[in-house]
C-alpha cells in the first residue's frame, strides 16, 4: 500500500485558495516563497494525485521530478492508491479530493502562513481525524 501524505499551506484561519489560486499568489515575501520551495523539494521524486484544477495549476517543470496524476471523481481512491505500492504518495487536494482521500493518510505537513486576507476554499480541520474512520481490512 503507498505511504499516502499531504502538502498544503494554509492561512492564519485556514484560507486555502481563493479565484481557483493560492489567496496569497504573487505575494513577494520570504514566508511564501519558501512554502512553494518547499513543497517542490518534498513532493520530488514522488507521486501527486490532485483535482483537476489543482494539477493544471502547476508549472510544467513541476512535471519533470514527480508524476503528476490528475484524479476524478469517477475514480475508485482504493483503486487509484493501489497503482503506487511501495512509492510515497501526496494528495494535493483540492477540498472535494481531501473530502474523499483523507482517511487513507498518515501524515500532515501543514505550513501556516502569515496571510490574513479573503478565500474562498477553506482547510477543513475533520481532515486530520479522517482516517480514524477507515474501513479495516478484514482479518
Ligand atoms: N493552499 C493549498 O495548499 C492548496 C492545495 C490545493 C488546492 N488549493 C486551492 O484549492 C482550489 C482548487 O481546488 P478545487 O477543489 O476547486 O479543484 P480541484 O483541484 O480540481 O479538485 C476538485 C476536483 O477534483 C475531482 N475529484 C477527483 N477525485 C474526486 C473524488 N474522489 N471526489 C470528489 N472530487 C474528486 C473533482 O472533479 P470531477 O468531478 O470533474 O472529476 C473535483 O471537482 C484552488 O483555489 C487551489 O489554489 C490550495
Amino acid at each position: 500500500m503507498a505511504d499516502v501524505r499531504v502538502i498544503c499551506a494554509i492561512g492564519r484561519s485556514g484560507q486555502l485558495g481563493l479565484d481557483g489560486g493560492m489567496p496569497w499568489e504573487g505575494r513577494p515575501e520570504r514566508a511564501f516563497l519558501e512554502d512553494v520551495e518547499r513543497f517542490f523539494e518534498i513532493t520530488r521524486g514522488h507521486v501527486l494525485i490532485a483535482g483537476p484544477r489543482t494539477i493544471a495549476s502547476f508549472p510544467d517543470f513541476a512535471r519533470e521530478h514527480r508524476t503528476l496524476v490528475e484524479i476524478r471523481s469517477s475514480d475508485q481512491p482504493e483503486e487509484v492508491l493501489s497503482r503506487f505500492p511501495d512509492r510515497v504518495v501526496y494528495v494535493g487536494g483540492g477540498p472535494a479530493v481531501w473530502d474523499v482521500y483523507a482517511r487513507f493518510v498518515r501524515h500532515w505537513d501543514i505550513n501556516t502562513l502569515p496571510y490574513d486576507g479573503e478565500a474562498d476554499t477553506w482547510f477543513d480541520p475533520a481532515w486530520l481525524l479522517a482516517a480514524g474512520t477507515r474501513r479495516q481490512p478484514p482479518g
